[in-house]
């Protein structure tokens, strides 16, 4: 069978982030009126496509400033250089911005107004990077060349700027880690010493 266009990967991609949008949140009555009306979904279409252009050099100017048309449009800044996973869904849309050396997983869950943003003016890596699964609680923010788990939940408006070890739940201000307890199987029951003083005598 021969593999799939490059037109249709991008299309199916596009879906998939469709499907994310509408699975992802309950108010969310069918897919036509996801693709109408989420202005985080619209943002993430437009990054699919400045991101592919932000690959040949010469469309780089072009992608960013389609990049700036769809914050116009939608509230939500996202870097064309920014590498992002499959099936990202921004809930409510306004006030993300998602710098352009951040890193983020497969099907991570941003509220409106987190930030993936950086610490310090120089260039090369400078922002986060996001596991997959990551849930980012609304006005959060993620600073600098963080690592930030798979499965991890930033709470609402945590500042967020030190490594996050998957699993856990960072919050406040600066974010303290709230790591699970490891999950610990139970115990053999223990033999009966009795019977065990019985069988001796
Ligand atoms: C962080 C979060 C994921 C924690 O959820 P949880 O695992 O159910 O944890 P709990 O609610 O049991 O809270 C655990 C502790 O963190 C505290 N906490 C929870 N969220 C917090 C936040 N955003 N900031 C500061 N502290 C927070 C709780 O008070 C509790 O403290 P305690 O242990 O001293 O009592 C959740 O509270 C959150 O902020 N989610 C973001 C949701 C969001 O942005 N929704 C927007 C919808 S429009």
């Amino acid at each position: 069978m021969r593999p799939p266009s490059p037109l249709r990967r991008f299309l199916r991609v596009l879906r998939e982030d469709l499907e994310a949008a509408r699975h992802r949140d309950p108010a969310a009555r069918n897919g036509f009126e996801v693709a109408l009306i989420y202005p985080g979904l619209h943002a993430v279409w437009a990054y699919r496509l400045t991101h592919r252009m932000w690959r040949e050099p010469a469309l780089r100017l072009p992608a960013r400033i389609i990049a700036q048309v769809a914050r116009a449009a939608t509230g939500v800044e996202i870097h064309p250089g920014a590498k992002i996973g499959r099936r990202l869904f921004i809930d409510h849309g306004m006030g993300v911005v998602i710098g352009e050396t951040a890193v983020v997983g497969d099907d991570v869950l941003l509220f409106h107004g987190s930030t993936l943003g950086g610490r310090s003016m120089k260039r090369g890596k400078r922002h986060p990077t996001l596991g997959d699964r990551v849930v980012v609680g609304a006005g959060a923010k993620i600073l600098g060349p963080v690592w930030v788990g798979d499965d991890v939940q930033v709470g609402a408006n945590a500042v967020v700027v030190k490594d996050v070890p998957a699993g856990s739940v960072a919050v406040g201000v600066p974010a303290r880690n709230r790591v699970p307890e490891p999950v610990v199987p139970p115990a053999e029951p223990a033999e009966d010493p009795s019977l065990l003083i019985e069988y001796v005598i």
